[in-house]
Formats: C-alpha cells, sequence, structure tokens
C-alpha cells in the first residue's frame, strides 16, 4: 500500500521505495504537512513545535491556546485569511469582494490507480503495473460554498508524488479565484539553496543557484506560456548538495501557460515552496456549481543529490508524461530546412535537401517555416495553413509524395497559434485575434495570438491541421509558436480573468483531437526553440526543440540546464553549419555531433555546401546515431562536470542494466598548456571491467569511476572525445 491512513493520528502517508510524504488532519480539522523525505515509518507529528508567538494570531477554535498558529504551522493548502501571513495557495473572494476562505477537511478517498485531470496533461500510471494510488482530499467552506478537492498520486518505483487540486463551487454566489497555486511544501526548518533554470530566446535553462534569504524568491513567466524566460521547474536542496550526495526536492509543473514558483524564508526560518498558475492576468470567476482545476505539479525528493532527482523525474516524464508510438519507438534521424535554406525554400530545394539527407544515411526531411500562404518572410501568412504552389512548384502531395519516393519520412512545420495581419485568415476573422478593442495590440515578429479561449477559433486549427496532414504521408509536425501573449482580451470571454487559463485548455484540447486522430504522428513541440519546454507540452509532443541556438558550445550549457528535469529523449538537438548562424563560433563537425547526440538528434544545414571528406564523417555519425539511439532515448543520463565552470564538459548515457555506457567530453578551452584532463563516468556496475569500443582496452569499472579516462591531446579547439564503454 503506497498511501496509508492512520486513523489514530489521522495522518495521511504516501510512500515511495525510497521516500515518505505525511500529512495529518489536526484536530480542528485543519491539514497540516509533516514531512517530506526519507521513507519513514509512523506518526511523525512530533516535527510541529508551539510556542506562543507574537504577532502570529490563534484560530478562534483554539480557544487559549496561544500556542496554535497557522501562522508558524506548517500547512498543506494555506488558504488567505486564516491568520497565516505567508504565501498562500489560494486567494478567494465573494460576490462583495470580501478576501478570505477557510477550508476544514470533510472527506477523503483512497483509490488504487493514478487521478487524471480533465482537459489538463497528467502523469498517467497504471494500478498494476506500476503500484499508483491516489488520495483525495475533500475540503470545505460552507459559508461560500467552497469546495476544493486534493489530488496526490503516488508512483512509488520512480519515488514520484503529483498534486493538484479541484475547486468547485457549490454555493449561490460567484467566488473570484485571485491566486491559485497547485502544491506547496512547508519545511519546518533546513538551510536551502534554490535553483532556477533561467533564460532568453536562444538560451534557455541557464541554471543559477543561490541561497534563500528572508522574504520571497519568485520566478515566472507572465508571457502566457511557459517562457524561454524561466522554465517551470525549480529544485530545493541543502545548502551542500552535489549531484551524488544531499537532500533535493523538485517541483516541475505539467502545464505550458504563465506560472509562478515562490520559495519564502518566513520569520521562523521556514521555507515554503509553491508552485501554480500565474497570478497577474489570473482573476477567475468560479460560478455556482462549476469547477476549477490547479494543473498538476510533480514532486520528487532524493537522498542523494540531483543526479538521483533527475533520474526519477526522466523516467516520470518518458513513460508517464510522453505518450503515443514515439514514447517508446526510437525517433527518425531528421534533416530540417531552417537553417538550410531559411525561407526560401522551394519544391526543387526540399527535394535536393532529400536527396542528401537519404545518401548520409538520414530518415526524416522536415520542411520548416516557408512552405504555406504568402509567406515569403515573416511579415505574411501565418493561418494561411495551404501549401503556396508557386514556390514549391507542386502540390504538397506531391512534393511527399516525391519525398517518400526517395525512401526518406516527410515532416512539415507549422504555428497553428498564431496569425499575421497581412494573411486571409486575419483578413476574413480580424477578431480572432487577441487584442482589446480601441487600442492597438503588441505586435511581436509581426504577428497576433490567436485567441484559443474560442472553440470556434480551435475548431478552424482543427480543420487547418488535419486538411495539412491529409494531403500525403506527412509523419512529424513541428508546433511552434514564436512569441508571448500581450492581451488577453476575448471577444467572446464573459470575463477577461479567465481568459489565459482558458486558452491553456483550448491549447490542450486542440493537441488531444489531433494526437488522438493521428497517433502516430510524431509532434516536436518548439517556440523560437525552447520557450515551451515543460511537461505539459511533453504529453503531447515527445520532443521539443530545446532551443534555436545550435552552437555547440552554447548548447552545453542549455541541455546541461534542462537535463536536470528532462531526459536527453525530448531534447531536439541539431548538428549545424560553421560558422555557427547564431553566434559565428566554429566548432569540429565531431563535436557538433557529439553535442546532438544527447539528445533527439538531426541536421539543420546544407549537406551540398560541405566537402566531401565532412560528408563521409557525417555518413559515420549517422549510422553511429542508428545504433546508439536506443540507448540515448532510454538511458540514464549523468552530469560528469558544470560546464559553466569547468573547462571540461562531461556526460555519460548509461543503459539501465549498466551494461552500455556512452561517454562523451568536449574541451571548452584548449588554450596554452592543459593539465591533464580525466573524464569520470558513473553509473558503471561496480566490480565489473568495461572495453572501450574505440581503443579495444578493457578497464575496471571501479578505477574508471574513481580517476577516469585521460582526455586525448586536443588536435583543434573545441575538440571533444567520444567513448562506448560495454561490460564484459
Ligand atoms: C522558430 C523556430 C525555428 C524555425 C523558425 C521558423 O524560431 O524555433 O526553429 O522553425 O521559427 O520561422
Amino acid at each position: 500500500m503506497a498511501i496509508v491512513y492512520d486513523p489514530t493520528y489521522k495522518t495521511y502517508t504516501l510512500h515511495t521505495e525510497r521516500t515518505s510524504y505525511q500529512l495529518q488532519a489536526d484536530r480542528f480539522g485543519r491539514l497540516l504537512h509533516l514531512y517530506y523525505g526519507q521513507r519513514s515509518e509512523g506518526c511523525l507529528d512530533y516535527l510541529l513545535t508551539f510556542a506562543d508567538r507574537g504577532f502570529s494570531g490563534n484560530p478562534y477554535e483554539a480557544g487559549d491556546e496561544r500556542s496554535y498558529s497557522m501562522d508558524a504551522l506548517p500547512q498543506e493548502f494555506p488558504v488567505q485569511g486564516t491568520g497565516d501571513f505567508r504565501s498562500p495557495l489560494l486567494i478567494v473572494r465573494d460576490e462583495s469582494g470580501t478576501f478570505g476562505c477557510d477550508l476544514k477537511l470533510k472527506g477523503h478517498a483512497i483509490r488504487a490507480g493514478k487521478y487524471a485531470l480533465e482537459g489538463l496533461p497528467a502523469v498517467y500510471a497504471d494500478a498494476e503495473a506500476d503500484g499508483a494510488e491516489t488520495l483525495e482530499l475533500r475540503l470545505e467552506n460552507e459559508r461560500l460554498g467552497m469546495r476544493v478537492t486534493l489530488l496526490y498520486g503516488v508512483l512509488p518505483k520512480l519515488d514520484v508524488i503529483t498534486r493538484a487540486a479541484v475547486l468547485e463551487n457549490t454555493g449561490e454566489g460567484t467566488l473570484r479565484v485571485e491566486k491559485l497555486q497547485s502544491a506547496c511544501l512547508d519545511f519546518v526548518g533546513g538551510d536551502f539553496d534554490l535553483l532556477c533554470f533561467y533564460g532568453r530566446h536562444a538560451m534557455e535553462r541557464q541554471l543559477e543557484r543561490g541561497p534563500l534569504r528572508h522574504g520571497a524568491t519568485v520566478i515566472g513567466s507572465r508571457r502566457g506560456y511557459s517562457s524561454h524566460q524561466y522554465n517551470p521547474f525549480v529544485i530545493l536542496a541543502d545548502r551542500g548538495t552535489t549531484e551524488t550526495a544531499g537532500r533535493c526536492w523538485a517541483m516541475q509543473f505539467v502545464y505550458s501557460g504563465g506560472f509562478r514558483a515562490e520559495a519564502e524564508l518566513d520569520q521562523y526560518g521556514q521555507t515554503r515552496l509553491q508552485m501554480g498558475l500565474a497570478e497577474e492576468g489570473f482573476s477567475y470567476p468560479l460560478r455556482p456549481g462549476e469547477k476549477l482545476t490547479a494543473p498538476e505539479v510533480i514532486l520528487s525528493y532524493s537522498a542523494a543529490g540531483f543526479e538521483r532527482l533527475s533520474h526519477n523525474l526522466h523516467r516520470c516524464i518518458r513513460r508517464h508524461i510522453c505518450r503515443g508510438k514515439y514514447r517508446d519507438a526510437v525517433r527518425p534521424l531528421l534533416l530540417n530546412s531552417w537553417e538550410a535554406s531559411y525561407f526560401n525554400i522551394s519544391g526543387e530545394s526540399l527535394l535536393a535537401l532529400a536527396g542528401e539527407a537519404k545518401e548520409l544515411g538520414m530518415d526524416l526531411l522536415v520542411m520548416d517555416d516557408g512552405w504555406f500562404g504568402e509567406r515569403w518572410d515573416d511579415r505574411a501568412g501565418l493561418g494561411d495553413w495551404t501549401a503556396n504552389e508557386k514556390k514549391l512548384g507542386c502540390t504538397l502531395g506531391e512534393l511527399v509524395g516525391r519525398v517518400n519516393a526517395l525512401g526518406l519520412k516527410f515532416g512539415i512545420w507549422m504555428e497553428p497559434e498564431m496569425v499575421n495581419e497581412d494573411s486571409a485568415l486575419f483578413r476574413s476573422h480580424p477578431d480572432w485575434a487577441l487584442a482589446i478593442p480601441g487600442e492597438k495590440p503588441v505586435r511581436a515578429r509581426c504577428q497576433l495570438v490567436l485567441d484559443l479561449s474560442r472553440r470556434e477559433v480551435c475548431d478552424y486549427l482543427f480543420t487547418s491541421i488535419c486538411a495539412v496532414l491529409e494531403q500525403g504521408n506527412i509523419e512529424y509536425l513541428k508546433w511552434d509558436l514564436n512569441r508571448s501573449i500581450a492581451e488577453a482580451f476575448s471577444r467572446t470571454a464573459d470575463d477577461q480573468g479567465r481568459v489565459l487559463y482558458d486558452y491553456m485548455l483550448g491549447l490542450y484540447d486542440l493537441l488531444e483531437r489531433i494526437t488522438a486522430r493521428y497517433p502516430d504522428l510524431l509532434i516536436e513541440g518548439c517556440s523560437g526553440g525552447g520557450g515551451r519546454f515543460d511537461a505539459g507540452m511533453l504529453y503531447y509532443c515527445p520532443q521539443i526543440w530545446c532551443s534555436d541556438n545550435t552552437d555547440a558550445i552554447d548548447r552545453l550549457t542549455i541541455q546541461y540546464g534542462t537535463s536536470f528535469g528532462y531526459p536527453a529523449s525530448t531534447v531536439g538537438a541539431h548538428v549545424s553549419a560553421c560558422p555557427n548562424h547564431q553566434t559565428g563560433r566554429v566548432t569540429p563537425l565531431a563535436t557538433r555531433a557529439a553535442v546532438a547526440m544527447a539528445g533527439t538528434f538531426g541536421y539543420e544545414l546544407d549537406p551540398k555546401k560541405l566537402s566531401a571528406e565532412e560528408r563521409e564523417e557525417i555518413r559515420h555519425q549517422t549510422a553511429a546515431y542508428h545504433e546508439d539511439a536506443p540507448l540515448i532515448q532510454d538511458g540514464l543520463y549523468y552530469r560528469l562536470s558544470d560546464p559553466a565552470s569547468e573547462l571540461c564538459c562531461a556526460w555519460a548515457v548509461v543503459s539501465e542494466s549498466g551494461d552500455r555506457c556512452l561517454l562523451s567530453a568536449v574541451l571548452q578551452n584548449g588554450h596554452g598548456y592543459l593539465p591533464a584532463i580525466y573524464v569520470k563516468p558513473r553509473g558503471l556496475t561496480p566490480g565489473a571491467f568495461y572495453r572501450v569500443r574505440e581503443s579495444g582496452k578493457r578497464y575496471p569499472a571501479d578505477a574508471l569511476m574513481d580517476m577516469g579516462l585521460p582526455f586525448p591531446q586536443p588536435a583543434a579547439e573545441y575538440d571533444c572525445c567520444v567513448w562506448h564503454l560495454e561490460r564484459v
């Protein structure tokens, strides 16, 4: 039993193989958080301390007991207006505008299997195969008619717990939800660092680690999508936690819209970590009889450093978030037309690329932007999803057929959520764009955002996308999004405070309809690279273009940061031309391939512009990737050094059984006479021996993991070394 209710102490304990999470309904029917850490048995309410503290008031039912204060006790679902002055998860107002909603526990249910959320992506897991269980706690406030159902999912084998909440208005008046967070963790002590993944376009998910100070550290996105600027994923860790030692807790949002995550160190040295919907732009009218769901947060705890925490999350995302044929099937090795030709594509140039791709051992040609409407540059065409036959020189169906005839799969780019003012769609439906009447909208990349909170807009997109996919045997769709939402005004909404949330429901519903109709279609998410790289999108797209920055050296920090929360199987990574189009940097072709092989591998260049030697090298790379793809896609990923601070950036992918390891290292700076550099793998089987395929030599696993392999004398700037280790 993963979930245990103890009626004597009124505790709910959620056990995974290595962790336990405990909460308690106290004598007043309030939910207190007791513990989230190493697996433990019994009632842990000894952790609570009670003291009479000035200016920390007491709930009425505590009577004279001045040591019982909501302001000091660790809470499970803190609500504003209960005398807890820390940052709440929920702020509600009634029709008169009055704040406050004191909730009491009214009932619980424990069920086999993992709950699902209506209209929202969520972790899925099986009762039998995965031992998954669900805890439901029902909280109520009678005056308001507010019912909150807290949902907990337990995946025991993965050391993963999920949380979500469903609000329901059972009363007579409209309740206005001003803030809604999905999960919080209250710690009664600790000296913590917060790890966040910040960035910008073409430089996403840079790790930043810093100590908590008194007050709140808040990150998030007000952009209507999860954003390049902060990823909806944070880690709280003891100050000394490393890759392989120390305590750490993760929160990962299964949502792709605006979000916030906050870590607050309070007056008593206690820490509250929380995550949920963005507050700005959100003011939700919950009418009588209606429900509102707080999207899911994935929690994980590791007492053995970040590596185990990442492995827990990687396993969860790979098998319990990603769906469809390509959850398990090896992903096709692709050639994307974007950096090869940008908007200057033609049927002829695409067929030439396809011919090259086939010859070089690739599987799929992706026709990127520029193929539809009057799309000669980025100023026109978005919304008009019919092929520009002038450009293609034939119909889309004919082009797909010709590419297929060369022995390649065909993939296509779309940006369904957007519209250019210069498009037939905008001319016929100007009101379908999000814009405030009487105001000029903010433009970004010359485009506006379609109002996906409207059913008819989503229906139009569904029909248009299906019409494109029906033109031929299209097996891959790159789903892009290239701007933030500035104005959340919908012409049809009865209340503008719900538009951003409804937009996400519209998007998810659209994606659900597409994936249900085309279960074998591989969708690659994209948002100007990795601007919408989150567990919500991964429910529909098992891979996401990680960054528009294809520079191998910049990719080291981008992919390093990404790897904390997301497995390599989700990371779109391509080899591009040199000098690199984003940075001008020149790196060896081998290094570009080694770095891109830490993800779903592909190329984004014009092979015709390469030398015969480079083409030959690519032939070897594609053969190597085809052999290693299952290992890269399903193996455990090890960060072996931090690219931000170390000369040599190394990582490894090791099969779950430990019999194979792909060890890669890139020298970031080879200037001057270098000290000897040793690359130390982890995850090998202790006591075993491994043969290095490249040299044929045999080494003991323990010495390899203890001292490492020497990085050879570099032959070029940014040189790399790749070793295949096989257990013998
Ligand atoms: C975005 C994507 C790129 C490319 C362009 C096309 O920037 O991230 O990969 O598809 O759009 O306009």
